[in-house]
């Protein structure tokens, strides 16, 4: 085989002079690469494809030099993370996926997130006190809502792929059903999720060995049942899930754990296709995810806010450049709480929230000197619009590109890691727990720390918000140049913010852009989050402009992205997290 997987390994912090493992595709690409920069991509002349988890990037290289396309690999990649990275990839979860098609120079936006079923209702996770019950929210079977993934990956394949199902299926069905070498990576999350893993006797069963003991690095992991519901996928499409064998074992679960998706939620699923919400920066211009997602609307928001200001000169991560970030981040979050949902249920004002003079106002609002509090900034768009008329842990993101320069953008989860905890018996995979992610009671906060309202409060077949964000940045000759994403619940908007700037603002590669340290605030909690290797200076000034800063670093994140630089496709996997991969194709 002609492919090299280079695998990018362990952590950014302060000394990250050396961060990534990440080797030349071959000896003949090496003179490509910048040799200035401290971090270097993998490189291609061909495609590619990142992720989080190395046997499954393989996969999607291997569709590749088979000759598919980006939307071939991206499926037959995101179905063998369902089998290799148990904790976010899935079956039994939702996601986004934009596809830029190059031929047309179109990008797409599909929506395959999870559905409440039809018996929700808007107070089913609140106690006999009016409070939220956070382990019927997060932990129990109600806490799943429709999966979304093999019918948006299938729809994806069948209207903008090429190769068949079955050749698409077949590694992610051996992988199952011959098993695979757990990495440190899969070792590590399992022992960590053993207490909620151990608590139902068919994911016991799947992910740990008999009486509970653990699989340990160079184990062999088979997966049997949720091999046969791969091959029901495969031989039946769509009904080989949605219908039959593998439907009647997802209801027999709900009825034995006490959830509540019936046969007819499972055959109503329904992928949407919709417009991506697209916007500019400087000579630059991005199309990522709409609503029930807020990632792109507010990624959106937030690049209109900062274009009003000279970041390049404040310098990247000093404390000038921090506070513009945070209080552009304050703004937009704060109005995520009020407006975001499922627009087949509510009306989100998107062009008001991205319009650059309501941003140029927001903008006005920050005073350079001085941190606001978060509980003096309000949704601020009601006042815009009159003032106008007196004059949400564990997701995962992978991108995949290819020598057509066809593109995939796309992040998928189970909401937390291993999803609600639950397995299907008999089926082989995990359910969801997505129903966290919709607004259990006005003002009280999800998994995340996120508030929301009416516009995104339970109801049957609505679609919880998400602030998952694929997005796909273009330069001034609208050519593709940047498709990144990452998992991180609410952080995941303001990460993908971080990666446009270091490319846009501070001219870094992808994967110095990858590896730089992050920062995070989201209205409420009025907190800053940062990574280790953000200056001490910078976090003193921060605090002295009355910045509330959190006592401990942590790590924001876990892109997998893909950059064009001239003929070249350069990409990084995150050294943030273990196991991931850039895999290039070499012809
Ligand atoms: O859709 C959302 O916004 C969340 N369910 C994403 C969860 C997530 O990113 C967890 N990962 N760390």
């Amino acid at each position: 085989m002609n492919i090299k997987a280079s695998i990018t390994g362990i952590l950014v912090g302060l000394t990250s002079l050396l961060v990534s493992h990440a080797l030349a595709s071959d000896s003949s690409s090496v003179t490509f690469l910048d040799k200035n920069a401290r971090f270097h991509p993998v490189v291609s002349q061909h495609g590619m494809v990142v992720s989080q988890e190395a046997i499954a990037s393989q996969v999607g290289a291997d569709i590749l030099e088979a000759g598919g396309n980006a939307i071939d690999a991206a499926v037959a990649t995101g179905f063998a993370l369902a089998v290799t990275l148990p904790r976010a990839g899935n079956l039994g979860g939702g996601g986004f996926m934009m596809v830029y098609l190059a031929k047309e120079n179109k990008t797409i936006a599909i929506d395959y997130r999870e559905m409440a079923p039809l018996s929700a209702n808007r107070d089913m996770f609140l106690d006999s006190k009016g409070d939220v019950d956070n382990n019927k929210a997060r932990f129990s079977a109600l806490s799943s809502g429709v999966p979304g993934t093999v019918a948006g990956l299938l729809y994806a394949l069948e209207k903008y792929g090429t190769l068949p199902v079955t050749e698409i299926l077949k590694p992610a069905i051996k992988l199952a059903s011959q098993g695979f070498k757990v990495n440190y990576d899969l070792s590590d999350s399992l022992i960590l999720a053993s207490k909620r893993l151990h608590g139902h006797s068919a994911s016991k069963k799947y992910f740990y060995k008999k009486q509970g003991k653990y699989y340990l690095p160079g184990d062999l992991l088979i997966q049997s049942d949720l091999s046969s519901t791969l091959k029901r996928i495969s031989e039946q499409g769509g009904s080989g899930f949605y219908k039959g064998q593998t439907a009647d074992l997802i209801v027999q679960q709900m009825q034995r754990s006490g959830g509540l998706i019936s046969l007819e939620d499972l055959s109503n699923y329904g992928v949407v296709e919709r417009e991506p919400v697209c916007g500019t920066y400087q000579q630059y211009s991005l199309c990522a995810m709409p609503p029930p997602s807020s990632g792109g609307i507010h990624l959106i928001q937030m690049l209109n806010i900062l274009e009003n200001f000279d970041l390049q000169d404040m310098g990247h991560n000093s404390a000038a450049y921090l506070h513009h970030l945070i209080e552009a981040m304050r703004s937009a979050y704060a109005d995520r709480s009020l407006y975001l949902g499922d627009p087949d249920f509510t009306t989100v004002p998107i062009s008001q929230l991205i319009d650059k003079t309501y941003a140029k106002s927001l903008s006005q609002q920050i005073n350079p000197l001085k941190a606001r509090l978060s509980k003096d900034v309000n949704p601020g768009l009601d006042r815009w619009v009159e003032s106008q008329a007196n004059e949400s842990e564990e997701t995962t993101h992978y991108s995949t590109w290819d020598k057509h320069g066809n593109i995939v953008s796309n992040t998928y989860t189970l909401n937390f890691a291993y999803g609600s905890g639950i397995a299907v018996e008999g089926a082989g995979f995990l359910l969801n727990n997505e129903m966290d992610d919709f607004s259990a009671k006005p003002g009280s906060a999800n998994g995340y720390g996120l508030i929301g309202g009416t516009a995104n409060a339970i109801q049957p077949k609505k679609r919880p918000l998400s602030s998952m964000t694929p997005t796909i940045l273009f330069d001034s000759n609208n050519n593709p140049v940047l498709a990144t994403g990452t998992p991180g619940g609410s952080t995941i908007i303001t990460i993908v913010l971080q990666m446009i700037l270091n490319t846009i603002e501070f001219n870094m590669g992808i994967a110095e852009a990858t590896a730089a340290p992050r920062i995070h605030h989201q209205w409420l909690p009025d907190i800053i989050s940062f990574e280790n290797g953000i200056s001490i200076d910078s976090l003193s000034l921060l605090s002295q402009m009355g910045h509330n800063l959190s006592t401990q670093t942590r790590v924001l994140g876990s892109t997998q992205s893909i950059s064009r630089k001239g003929n070249n496709l350069e990409g990084s996997a995150d050294p943030r997290r273990q196991g991931a991969a850039a895999v290039s194709q070499n012809h």
